[in-house]
């Protein structure tokens, strides 16, 4: 019955390069489903899990000590920049793509994206082509943004990840049918999460196009991760491997701190997005995510002294392997089972796969362990003020820490929920504070800044239930904390 639902919802789209689609979908999900109905048991024993061997996660400064050759150029050549961009910004109040959300200077993430490239080829005088997987949520908007990029010194492509259908909890069916409404059903519907690039860039024809073109390797990245620039040193080790030791998957994992694993109060203290981590698994690297740890081991998942590395989502991929793999439907990424509540409080799950879930998949797999700085995520407000702040500079579509920071940590910033959406975190501020000396912001409440504040040290800030708090014009916090109707 799951296939003649599916078949009524096909009938409904019009045209026949629409319908192609569509079935290759359908394809793509049937796929899916059935693997995860014969799914048993967790996706890993952990007695089997082993610690990488030590050169299959190298350190980057080894990588970076080799020197890069004269020609650079003709390494970029081989390359494809490539960005997730299926997201909205939805986290941040935002509604479209997360991709259009400003983050420095009126600069969207996307534009970051662009000059960064543009950069690129005009210093090296190459043809690095930008490519965007969109994703039926994301894909109009992105298109229109996309004319005003015309003239700029960068090709981009985009194509669209599949569109599966969300399943009812319990029965298993498809929701879309029983919510549909002239047609149009958007809780019907979602994006299969990043592992479906594989199989919706093979689809799209784009990726044997490229192979024409003489391209070898795509970098991939989250899109809202402004510290994933093309890095040479990485692009030169892997087009630089002998014939015969090719290395088809480079995962760039960085070291965790103690920040990122610290809890306080039974929830964690930073909202730090982390990936899953590299082991050794079956004789080959494998991500382990945590969703696939058992309970009884999750604090060990956890801790930094068993588990040091987590995968950044920045990856350097073959695209002959990718074909290969594809042709040979060789991919079995671990399904993600995401639940879901849709607004009439149908409880749906989504089944979702990860790109970075394939290195197991492919040959002489290879971990580098890069500085924190190429992981610059932007998820919430908080990591928005830091990248609109001073602790930054951007040149050529890149941030980069101000060298007037002593240490090269971020500080820990932790915006309360009346900051969560940008609007609101946005009308809050009059100027964003000067944060070169600061290691630690809390704020709760109804707090506003003035122009030119200055926090120092660790500042805390906490307006209580109907109180509000204005940080004046061109106040100096150093080690502060202010709170109920206290003035500074
Ligand atoms: P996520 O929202 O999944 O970020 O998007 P995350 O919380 O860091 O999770 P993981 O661990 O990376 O999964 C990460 C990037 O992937 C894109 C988003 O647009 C973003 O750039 N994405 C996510 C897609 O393109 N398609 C999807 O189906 C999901």
């Amino acid at each position: 019955s799951m296939h003649t639902e599916l078949e009524k919802l096909l009938d409904t789209t019009t045209g026949e390069a629409e319908r192609e689609v569509s079935r290759k979908d359908f394809e793509g999900f049937k796929n899916l489903f059935h693997r995860f109905l014969q799914v048993k048991g967790p996706s890993v024993e952990w007695i089997k899990i082993q610690r990488p061997p030590e050169d299959s996660i190298q350190p980057f400064d080894k990588i970076a000590a080799r020197g890069l050759p004269d020609n650079v150029a003709d390494s970029l050549n081989k390359l494809v920049v490539v960005k997730l961009n299926g997201g909205l910004g939805t986290s941040m109040g935002c509604k479209g793509p997360k991709s259009l959300i400003s983050v420095r200077n009126e600069n969207t993430f996307l534009d970051l994206t662009v000059q960064q490239i543009e950069h690129l080829n005009k210093t090296y005088n190459t043809d690095v082509p930008l490519v965007l997987m969109n994703s039926f949520n994301t894909d109009e908007d992105t298109k229109k943004i996309l004319q005003k990029y015309t003239h700029h010194r960068v090709k981009i492509h985009t194509f669209n990840q599949s569109r599966y259908p969300r399943i009812n909890k319990e029965s298993l069916l498809p929701v879309s049918t029983n919510l549909s409404m002239n047609g149009q059903n958007t809780e019907g519907w979602y994006p299969p999460g990043h592992g479906d690039i594989y199989a919706s860039f093979y689809n799209s024809g784009l990726l044997d196009q490229l192979i024409v073109q003489g391209k070898e390797y795509i970098f991939v990245s989250n899109i809202d991760n402004l510290g994933a620039t093309v890095d040479l040193h990485i692009l030169h080790h892997l087009v630089s491997q002998p014939n015969g030791k090719r290395c088809e998957f480079i995962m760039e994992v960085t070291d965790k701190t103690r920040a990122d694993v610290k809890v306080c109060g039974g929830g964690p203290a930073y909202s730090n997005p982390q990936g899953g981590t590299l082991i050794q698994y079956d004789g080959k690297l494998r991500l382990l995510e945590i969703a696939q740890v058992p309970k009884a081991h999750v604090d060990e998942f956890k801790s930094v002294s068993k588990f040091k590395i987590f995968n950044t989502n920045n990856l350097w991929i073959s695209l002959a392997a990718i074909k290969r793999l594809q042709e040979q439907k060789a991919m079995d990424l671990e399904i993600i089972v995401n639940p879901k509540t849709l607004d009439g409080g149908q409880n749906v799950v989504q089944l979702e796969t990860a790109v970075g879930a394939a290195i197991k998949c492919f040959d002489n797999a290879l971990g580098i362990n890069v500085p924190r700085s190429r992981f610059l995520p932007v998820k919430t407000t908080s990591d928005l003020l830091l990248v609109m702040s001073n602790l930054y500079s951007l040149e050529a579509g890149s941030l980069t820490m101000s060298p007037k920071r002593e240490f090269p940590t971020t500080p820990h910033v932790k915006l309360g929920s009346s900051f969560t959406k940008v609007q609101e975190y946005v009308n809050r501020f009059e100027s964003i504070p000067d944060m070169l000396e600061l290691d630690h912001l809390t704020v709760s409440g109804d707090v506003t800044f003035g122009k030119n504040v200055s926090l120092k040290g660790t500042v805390i800030i906490i307006a209580n239930h109907g109180d509000r708090i204005d940080i004046p014009a061109g106040s100096m916090l150093e080690n502060k904390i202010v709170s109920g109707n206290l003035r500074i």
